[in-house]
C-alpha cells in the first residue's frame, strides 16, 4: 500500500499517544492498611487491611473474554497473594502461595494478567493467611459483563461480610487462630455489613427492576437471605447463569465465597424502603435497604429471560465416570480419633497442638500427592461425605462443577458447594483446566486447620 501524507500524519498522531500510555504504567492494586467506618455512625472506626485501602476493594469490571492485568503491590506487614475466585483462570495466575506462586513479600509486587472466559459475578481475595487477611478486609468484587445487557433499570453489587469488632474501640478482634472458632463453625462476627458499612441505603424507584449481585465475603457465616419490599428471581449462582430463573420465595442460603445474582422488582411504595434481610431464628434483620422515591418506568413485568450461557464443558456419561470419595472429618464434638500428618499417626490432642482440627480423607495437611490426578478433559464425580457436626462450603479452584441432585439429575454450576453436617453431596467435574488446583473448605479457619487438599489436571 502506498502511504499518503494523510496516513503518515495519522500514524504520527497515533504514535505520539503511545509514550503517554506507556508512562502511565501498569494498573496497580495495593494491599495496605487503612481505617474505615465499619460500625454504625457514632462508634469508632476500624483499622482494616484493604485493596487500595478499602474493604471491599475497588470493583473490577471487565468485558467477557477480555484480559485483566493488575500489579499487586504489597504494603502489608505480611506476605500476601491475590486469588481470583471463580475464574477459570491460567493456573500460574491463581494466586495460591506454595502451589502456583511464591507469596509476595512485604514491599514486593506481582503481575497478574489473564483472560476472563465467563461472564458473571466473581470476587478476588487474599489467599495467604486468608483466615486473617480476608477477615481484615482483603477482598473485592470482580464483575465480568455479558456481551448483551439484561433488561434492568439498575444494578448493585452487594458484598456481604461479618466482622468481629470490639464495640468500645471499634478494633477488629485479633484472635484469628482462636482454637474454639477453628474447631467449631469458624470465625463468626458480631456485625453484619454490606459493602463495608452497616445498613447502607441505596436509591430506588417503585416498580424498578434491579440486578443485585450478592457476594458472601465472610470467613465463616452462611447467610440465610430474604427479600422485603421487593420480589424476584435468582438468575445466576457463583457467576454461572441458571437455565431457568428461580423465583425467590422465603430464605435462601449463601455460604462463604458463594455468589447469587438476583433480578428483583421493587414493590415497596414510594416513601418506604425495601430491604435485603438476614433471616435469623428470631426474625429478619436488614442488611441494606433501598429507599424508594418515585415511580419506575413500568409497573408489572414478565419473569426475566435467562442470562446468556457461559462456554462451560458438556457433561456426558456421568454414570460411567469415576466416583471419588472425600470424607470431611474432625472438629469439635466429632473429634478425630487419629489422622495422618505426613507419615505420622497423631491423636486429636496432638493435632490440636499443631493447630489442626480437621482432615480430608484422613489428611490434616495439604497432602504431598494430589487427591485426584485427572487427565485433561476427563469427567469425575466427587462425593463430599460430611462426617462432622458442622457445615462446610467446599470450593474447587480453576473449575466450575455441577451439583448432582439426590435424584441423580444435574443441578446448577457452582464453584463452592455447601455440604451440611451429616450430609453427602456429589458433584460432577470436567477437569479441563491444566495445572495444580486447590480444593478446600471456604470456612477459612477450617481451611487453615486441616481442610485443604488439591487436584492435578494434566
Ligand atoms: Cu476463594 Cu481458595 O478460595
Ligand atoms: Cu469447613
Amino acid at each position: 500500500m502506498l502511504l499518503t501524507r494523510r496516513h503518515v500524519l495519522k500514524a504520527a498522531a497515533a504514535s505520539a499517544l503511545l509514550p503517554r500510555l506507556a508512562a502511565a504504567g501498569p494498573v496497580t492494586l495495593t494491599a495496605r492498611e487503612a481505617r474505615q467506618q465499619i460500625a454504625p455512625e457514632g462508634y469508632p472506626d476500624t483499622a482494616i487491611w484493604g485493596y487500595d485501602g478499602g474493604a471491599p476493594g475497588p470493583e473490577i469490571r471487565v468485558a467477557q473474554g477480555a484480559r485483566l492485568s493488575r500489579r499487586l503491590m504489597n504494603e502489608l506487614p505480611q506476605p500476601t497473594a491475590v486469588h481470583w475466585h471463580g475464574i477459570r483462570i491460567d493456573n500460574a495466575m491463581d494466586g495460591v502461595p506454595g502451589l502456583t506462586q511464591q507469596a509476595v513479600p512485604q514491599g514486593g509486587s506481582f503481575d497478574y494478567d489473564f483472560t476472563l472466559p465467563d461472564a458473571g459475578t466473581y470476587w478476588y481475595h487474599s489467599h495467604n493467611r486468608s483466615m486473617e487477611q480476608v477477615a481484615r478486609g482483603l477482598y473485592g468484587p470482580l464483575i465480568v459483563d455479558e456481551p448483551s445487557v439484561p433488561d434492568i433499570d439498575g444494578e448493585w453489587v452487594l458484598v456481604l461480610d461479618d466482622w468481629r469488632l470490639d464495640p468500645e474501640t471499634g478494633a477488629l478482634a485479633g484472635d484469628f487462630d482462636n482454637g474454639h472458632d477453628l474447631s467449631h463453625a469458624g470465625r463468626l462476627g458480631n456485625l453484619l455489613t454490606v459493602n463495608g458499612g452497616f445498613d447502607p441505603a441505596y436509591p430506588a424507584r417503585q416498580g424498578a427492576r434491579l440486578r443485585l449481585r450478592l457476594i458472601n465475603a465472610a470467613n465463616a457465616r452462611v447467610f440465610e437471605l430474604g427479600l422485603d419490599g421487593m420480589q424476584g428471581w435468582i438468575v445466576a449462582l457463583d457467576g454461572m447463569p441458571l437455565e431457568e430463573p428461580l423465583p425467590v420465595s422465603g430464605a435462601f442460603p449463601l455460604a462463604p465465597a458463594q455468589r447469587a445474582d438476583l433480578i428483583v422488582d421493587i414493590t415497596a411504595e414510594s416513601g418506604t424502603a425495601a430491604s435485603l434481610l438476614s433471616i435469623e431464628r428470631d426474625g429478619g434483620y436488614g442488611l441494606c435497604r433501598f429507599d424508594v422515591a418515585g415511580q419506575g418506568a413500568r409497573a408489572t413485568r414478565e419473569a426475566p429471560v435467562p442470562l446468556p450461557p457461559n462456554p462451560l464443558p458438556v457433561i456426558e456419561g456421568l454414570a460411567d465416570s469415576p466416583l471419588h470419595q472425600m470424607r470431611l472429618e474432625g472438629g469439635a464434638m466429632r473429634w478425630l480419633d487419629s489422622a495422618r500428618l505426613g507419615e505420622t499417626e497423631l491423636s486429636g490432642r496432638e493435632l490440636a497442638q499443631l493447630g489442626r482440627f480437621w482432615a480430608l480423607n484422613g489428611q490434616a495437611d495439604r497432602p504431598e500427592t494430589p487427591f485426584l490426578n485427572a487427565a485433561r478433559g476427563s469427567l469425575h464425580r466427587i462425593a463430599f461425605v460430611n462426617e462432622t457436626a458442622f457445615d462446610h462450603g467446599m470450593h474447587l479452584h480453576g473449575h466450575h462443577f455441577r451439583v448432582i441432585a439426590p435424584n441423580g439429575e444435574l443441578g446448577p454450576w457452582r464453584d463452592t458447594v455447601l455440604v451440611a453436617r451429616g450430609e453427602t453431596r456429589q458433584i460432577a467435574l470436567v477437569a479441563d483446566n491444566p495445572g495444580d488446583w486447590l480444593l478446600h473448605c471456604h470456612m477459612l479457619g477450617h481451611a487453615s486447620s486441616g481442610m485443604t487438599s488439591w487436584f492435578r489436571v494434566t
